[in-house]
């Protein structure tokens, strides 16, 4: 049985993999995970493949014993392994639970390490792994700053083990986002008087994954990155010291509030 795996599968960018990965893999069934199973039942309406619903809290270590338990179980041939599953808050680390914190590390950086690890053993050559990145991979970002550590591991991460599975005839590709209108805003902010104020232009879920998926079948780069002015922002931040880069990003905040776009 040929599959794909999609984490983060019930809303914002994951949901969009699970509509739009048919246009370039052909699977059996679209495994699809994520805590809240109605949201994941819902995709059955949406998809022509058929889905199956995997409730878990990608949180608990435990979750990945389930997980490898299951494709023991099934033995399925995964095609395509999107982890999307992921989430930030924004303000002082102050305002931050210690539980936020460190849960962020767990779901950004952890489970994403070990969903790859437990699905690599049953993926052949011509398989394709897609990480859920973000642009804040490519700087430090004060007020952001341990999400913005999460995704600096993925990309890290993401772009070593696509040069080791290279071998192993499997693709491993970062995908660096701005700012997209999904639910991780609604999750993300801790107050009205958040320092992270400045959203200078918000993406499409949908065109962002379109692009991501373009860039996994029909390119080799190891990162894909959605509209100009973000690949525009990732070349500056390589050539200008990052503690100017932090200080624009500083004043930003400061400045008018520009949020419009948000839901
Ligand atoms: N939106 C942006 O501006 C933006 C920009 C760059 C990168 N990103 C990254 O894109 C990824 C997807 O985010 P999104 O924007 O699509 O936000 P979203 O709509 O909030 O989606 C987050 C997904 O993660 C799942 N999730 C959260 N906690 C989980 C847990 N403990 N166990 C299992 N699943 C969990 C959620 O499902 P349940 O709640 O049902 O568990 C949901 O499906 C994240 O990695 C995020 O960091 C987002």
């Amino acid at each position: 049985m040929n599959i794909a795996i999609v984490t983060g599968a019930s809303s914002g960018m994951g949901k969009e993999f699970v509509l739009q990965l048919s246009q370039y893999v052909k699977v059996d069934e679209i495994w699809a995970v994520a805590r809240r199973e109605n949201a994941l039942e819902q995709l059955k309406n949406l998809v022509s493949v058929p889905v199956r619903p995997v409730p878990l809290d990608l949180c608990k270590e435990e979750s990945f014993y389930a997980f490898a338990k299951l494709l023991e179980k099934e033995k399925p041939d995964v095609k395509l392994l999107v982890n999307a599953a992921g989430f930030g808050k924004f303000g002082s680390f102050e305002n931050i639970s210690l539980e936020d914190e460190c849960r962020m590390v767990d779901l950004n950086a952890k489970a994403l390490l070990a969903m790859t690890r437990v699905t690599l053993p049953y993926m052949q050559p011509g398989s394709h792994i897609l990480q859920l990145d973000s642009l804040s991979a490519f700087q430090p970002v004060p007020y952001i700053t341990t999400y913005g550590a999460t995704k600096a591991f993925v990309l890290s991460y993401c772009r070593a083990m696509n040069r080791e599975l290279k071998g192993r005839g499997i693709r491993m590709m970062a995908m660096n986002p701005g700012w997209v209108k999904t639910e991780f805003f609604s999750h993300a902010f801790q107050t009205n008087q958040s320092e992270v104020q400045y959203f200078d232009r918000l993406y499409e879920a949908k065109d962002v994954v379109a692009t991501g998926l373009k860039d996994l079948y029909k390119t080799k780069k190891d990162m894909s990155i959605h509209g100009f002015p973000v690949k525009f922002q990732v070349f500056l931040v390589k050539l200008v010291p990052h503690r100017f880069v932090m200080d624009i990003w500083l004043s930003q905040q400061k400045k008018a509030k520009n949020n419009k776009g948000l839901a």
